[in-house]
Formats: structure tokens, sequence, C-alpha cells
């Protein structure tokens, strides 16, 4: 039996992949390359020695994708496939709606169809909003702030209701906090299209030379040192906790949540000075106004996750630096290089 893994080619999905093939596992992919590149699975088989199958399908081609479980005795699927960026979600909101849920609508049908009916999915920290206090437990309060955060929480409460109506579903719903880094090997890492969004990829352009400065979003936040403060976690950390997610969906059935982080929270100055001490160049910055939408601090409690997947992140804040430096260095272009 084969592992489903929709949105492969992405930045987490190509690290997953690389976990789960080093472990053994068939897995059978799907994207449409909307936000990756073909060379990224290429990558992928390099650093295992191992293949797949892959199939060029959208999520929202729903007779395509029904072929694919059809034919390639697919028992269970992680599901990374969709739009991810805060901003783009605000200016598009239909393309985003449309992409994420009815994506994960087909999917889910077509998988119910085959009796596959084992499913992780990618949701994100931005499910709790701007949270009362940190660090945050599986238990709080769930809301959100722009239509990327929407979808996501969307598609938490579809799955809730398909666990509802069959109880054979078992499904892990992976709450992740800000992954950043890229495998040892250099070889795959996050290759994002045009000025990056996220701090460690624009911090890892400023180290190469690609950009000049690092704007800092504000340092009036209520914090130790002003900037705001989130829970970095390792890629492959965060692919590994799947791993853990299918091994545990193996053998019960229900749905359960997880929050995927380290518990440590760090601000923007400690990642740059982190930065700056594993890759020793200088990040130039300079303190702008703050990024609408942002909050002070979000940091997970991910002592469920220790405790029912067996599964903690194990690399520091600078493993983390250090790998985006060499991915990056060997891949000034990203994928194009
Ligand atoms: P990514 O954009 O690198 O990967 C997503 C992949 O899905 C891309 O390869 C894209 O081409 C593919 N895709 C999108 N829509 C598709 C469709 N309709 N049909 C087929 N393929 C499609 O993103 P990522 O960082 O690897 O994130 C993976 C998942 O994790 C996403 O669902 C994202 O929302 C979620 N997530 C990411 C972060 C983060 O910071 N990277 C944080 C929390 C949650
Ligand atoms: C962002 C998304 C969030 C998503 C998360 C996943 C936004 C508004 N939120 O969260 O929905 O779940 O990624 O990783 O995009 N910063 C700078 N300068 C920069 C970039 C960022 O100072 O150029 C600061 C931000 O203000 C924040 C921190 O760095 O304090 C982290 O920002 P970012 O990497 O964009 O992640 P989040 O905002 O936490």
């Amino acid at each position: 039996m084969a592992i489903l893994i929709t949105g492969g080619a992405g930045y987490i999905g190509s690290h997953t992949m690389v976990e789960f093939l080093n472990a053994g596992r068939e897995l059978v992919v799907v994207d449409n390359f909307m936000n990756s590149k073909p060379e990224a699975l290429e990558r992928v088989r390099k650093i295992t020695g191992k293949d797949f199958k892959f199939f060029q399908v959208d999520l929202l081609d729903k007779e395509a994708l029904d072929k694919v479980v059809r034919e390639n005795n697919i028992d269970s699927c992680i599901h990374f496939a969709g739009l991810k960026a805060v901003g783009e979600s605000c200016a598009k909101p239909m393309l985003y709606y449309h992409n994420n849920i009815t994506g994960t609508l087909n999917l889910c049908e077509v998988l119910a169809k085959y009796g596959a009916k084992r499913i992780v999915f990618s949701s994100s920290a931005t499910v709790y909003g701007n949270p009362a206090s940190v660090p945050i437990t599986e238990d709080f309060p769930l809301s959100t702030t722009n239509p990327y955060g929407e979808t996501k929480l969307m598609i938490e409460r579809i799955l809730k209701d398909i666990y509802n109506a069959d109880n054979e579903w078992s499904i892990s719903v992976l709450r992740y906090f800000n992954p950043i880094g890229a495998h040892k090997s250099g070889l795959i890492g996050e290759d994002p299209q045009g000025i990056p969004n996220n701090l460690l990829p624009y911090i890892t352009q400023v180290a190469a030379g690609r950009r000049e400065c690092l704007s800092i979003f504000g340092n009036d936040y209520n914090t130790p040192d002003g900037t705001g403060v989130r829970d970095y976690i390792h890629v492959v950390d965060l692919a590994r906790a799947h791993l853990k997610a299918i091994e545990l969906a193996e053998t019960v059935t229900g749905i359960d949540y997880f929050n995927i982080g380290t518990g440590v929270g760090y601000s923007v100055l400690d990642i740059v000075h982190a930065y700056e001490k594993a890759t020793g160049i200088k990040i130039n910055y300079k303190i702008t106004a703050r990024r609408p939408g942002d909050i002070d601090e979000c940091y997970a409690n991910p002592k469920k996750a220790y405790e029912v997947l067996g599964w903690k992140a194990e690399n520091n804040i600078e493993d983390m630096c250090r790998d985006s430096y060499n991915w990056q260095r060997q891949n000034p272009n990203g994928y194009d290089s």
C-alpha cells in the first residue's frame, strides 16, 4: 500500500518525502507546481536514492485525482497542497477559498470512495489568532484574521464533520508553528518566488547579498526586546512529525490535533543574532513600522505531540540558521540555480 502526498514538491512536502522514503515507505505524489518546481522532486530522489510515482495533478481536477487514487493502492494521505501567503490571500480570497477548500473536499471525497480514510493535514498556528497567553495548548480558542487562516480553520472543521459522519476515518491535524531551515545536504530548501514575506528567507537573502537590509517590523511589541516572538521549528523535525502521525493513524481511528513547535520563543533580534553566530555573516537591519496583523508572541506547548505521538524537535536555532544558509549558498537562485 502507498501513501499519497499532495503538494510533495513544496517546501515541507519535499522534506517530508525524504523522511518517508528513508523509512522505507512507498509514496505516490501529486502536485500542480503552482508554487514549486519539478527539480525539488529530482533532489529528493538524489538525497534518498529512492524512487516514487509522481503525477502532475491539480486537486481541483477531481477526475484526475480519482484516477491516481484508484490505480495506485493508496491507503493514506499527507495533505500539504494549498496556497499559503497571507497577504495574497487578502488580495485574492476567492483563489484561496477555491484552491484550499475545494481542493480538500475533492481529495477527501476521492479518498473516502476508495476506503483510504487516513489523513494528516497541514494546519497552522494561525488558527489560534491572537492568543490570550503563551505557550499555546491545543485547546485554546480558535479564530483567524485573514482568508488564508480562514481556509485552515474551515478545513479543520470540515475534517471534524467528516469524522463525525464516519468513524472509520483517522485524522491528524498538525498545527505547524514557524518552519525554517533546510535539509542538511543543502539540496532541498525553501524557494520563495519574488520578495520573501517571511523572516528567515529574507534574512537568508540578506546574508547572501541578494537583499540589502532586513526590515524589522516594529520594536514596540510587548516582548523582552520589543520585537515579535515566534516558535521556529526545523523543517526536518517537522517532517519527522508526519511520520509519527501516520504511524499512529495506522493503529487508531479518530481525529486529533497537535501543536508542532519547539516550545521556545525567539524574537526577531534573537534570530538575527543566532543567524550571525551560525554563519559568521553580519545581517544589516533597520527597524520599521509594524506589519498589519502581526502579534506579539506565539509559541507552542508541544507536550501533547510528545506524549501522544512520541515526537519532539531535536534541532536548535543555530542548526536552523546554518542549514538555511547552507541551502542558500549552494543554490543562490533556489531551484533555478
Ligand atoms: P509550498 O507552497 O512550498 O507547498 C505547497 C505545494 O502544494 C506546492 O508545491 C504547490 O505547487 C502545491 N499545490 C498548491 N495547490 C495545489 C493544488 N490545487 N493541486 C496540487 N498541488 C497544489 O508550501 P509549504 O510551506 O510546503 O506548506 C505546505 C502546507 O503547510 C500548506 O498547506 C501550508 O498552508 C501549510 N503550512 C505552511 C507553513 C509555512 O510556514 N511554510 C506554516 C503552517 C502551515
Ligand atoms: C506567518 C504567517 C502565518 C503563518 C506563518 C507560518 C503572516 C502575517 N503570517 O507568520 O499565517 O502561519 O507565517 O510560518 O504572514 N518579520 C520582520 N521582517 C520581515 C519578516 C518578518 O520583522 O521581513 C517579523 C514578523 O513581524 C514576525 C516574525 O518576523 O514578528 C516572523 O514573521 P514571519 O516569518 O512572516 O512569520 P509569522 O508572521 O509568524
